[in-house]
């Protein structure tokens, strides 16, 4: 059976305060479980945040966005190397926050799921549809193009990466894909994945889980586990989630 992932997403969230409270929370209370991992993705400044209040629990950390490229002139990109410098395992790449409003393409989430690998870090690289695409039949068509750009521009090293399949019109509006429909979003990403010989990829849920629904998602046969964002601002929910 494949392992449970729990990653949250803080998003643009957090000061040094509660982010203490938060960190030392998670490290006090989440106990190492076979077969399940939970996991923290904080804004860069906090980093050294996380590794000083993480190290030696069992909760792993990480960034929310890498440079594609490796180092240089690019002024306010943060290099994949430096985030791993900090005792990062994992890495987000294409948020669909960052594919709207920073335009990023497929092509440049692959790169960056590549600069990531290169690290040494755990890209957990996200795809999705919007409502309108939902609405119009194009969820195949959308998300597979997205996954397939990752399975072009990462070749057999796609294996080593996360997946996570985030329904643009789920993602903090409280309104979450039923079980049914994110298994059938896995289901497809599953497929595509396996024939590129990775179909042991972990295929995270994200939009709008929390405590209440996480069981009956991460049920599903092809839910690995979830990415979880305004529900992981809460030390005790998101530990909740990590158990369920
Ligand atoms: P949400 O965000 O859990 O607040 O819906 C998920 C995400 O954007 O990763």
């Amino acid at each position: 059976m494949r392992a449970k992932l729990v990653v949250g997403n803080w998003k643009m969230n957090g000061d040094l305060a509660s982010n203490a409270r938060r960190l030392d929370a998670l490290a006090a209370g989440w106990k190492a479980k076979p077969g399940r991992e939970l996991a923290v993705c904080v804004p860069f400044p906090y980093l050294a945040q996380a590794r000083e209040r993480l190290q030696g629990s069992a909760v792993a950390w990480g960034a929310q966005d890498v440079s594609e490229h490796a180092a240089g002139a690019h002024t306010g990109e943060v290099a994949a190397a430096m985030v791993a410098e900090f005792g990062s395992r994992y890495a987000i790449v294409g948020h669909s926050e960052r594919r709207q409003a920073h335009r990023e393409s497929d092509a440049l989430v692959a790169a960056k799921a590549r600069a990531a690998l290169a690290a040494g870090l755990v890209p957990v690289v996200c795809v999705g549809e919007t409502l309108a695409e939902r609405d119009a039949g194009r969820i195949e068509e959308v998300v597979g193009a997205q996954v397939d750009a990752a399975i072009a521009g990462l070749g057999e090293a796609v294996a080593r990466c996360v997946v996570a399949y985030e329904p643009v019109w789920a993602i903090g509006t409280g309104r979450t894909a039923t079980p049914e429909q994110a298994q059938e979003v896995h289901a497809l990403l599953r497929a595509r994945l396996k024939r590129a010989g990775a179909g042991d990829v972990a295929l995270l849920y994200g939009g709008s889980v929390k405590a209440a629904n996480a069981a009956a998602l991460f049920g599903m046969a092809d839910v690995d586990g979830g990415l979880v964002g305004g529900a992981s601002l809460d030390a005790d929910e998101f530990m909740a989630i990590g158990a369920a």
